[in-house]
């Protein structure tokens, strides 16, 4: 599974690719890891809120629902455990992250200047 996590990570993410090791760390920190044939989605719950680390879909499966769907998994486990509020991280030039989270009713909270390499992060989050 880690291999086919970090060959499907290097798609998404081709300048930052994540290895076996990372994910496999990932897993062992705390982090649940949810991967299906095009997909993946990396979330760490932490008492009554949780985080999305990572979300990737296959370049050639894009635009059919896959990550909204994987969004609306994850909310309806960590709901069922307890979770409040969701988090999340993204750089203010991923046009296609942003409007994912916009439509799945998340809003901006904060703003890290600079955080990826010279990009700014939105801090985004979502009461679930
Ligand atoms: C962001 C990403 C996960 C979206 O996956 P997806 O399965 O294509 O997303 P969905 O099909 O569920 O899209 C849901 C909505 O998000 C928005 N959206 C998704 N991709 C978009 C794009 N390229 N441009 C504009 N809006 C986009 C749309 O509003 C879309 O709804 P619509 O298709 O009905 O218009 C995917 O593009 C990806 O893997 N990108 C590279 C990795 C990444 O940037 N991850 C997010 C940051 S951690």
């Amino acid at each position: 599974m880690f291999e086919e996590l970090s060959n499907l990570h290097k798609k998404c993410f081709p300048n930052k690719p994540w290895s076996a090791d990372d994910f496999r760390e990932l897993q062992n920190s705390g982090c649940e890891i949810i991967m299906s044939q095009n997909g993946f989605i990396v979330y760490r719950i932490v008492l009554d809120e949780a985080e999305i680390i990572t979300i990737g879909v296959n370049p050639e499966m894009r635009r059919q629902g896959i990550a909204s769907a994987m969004i609306g998994i994850i909310e309806k486990s960590i709901k069922n455990q307890g979770v409040k509020k969701l988090f999340l991280e993204v750089a203010s030039n991923n046009v296609a992250g942003k409007k994912l989270y916009e439509n799945c009713g998340f809003l901006p909270v904060g703003l890290r200047p600079k955080y990826y390499d010279g990009v700014d992060a939105i801090l985004m989050s979502k009461d679930i």
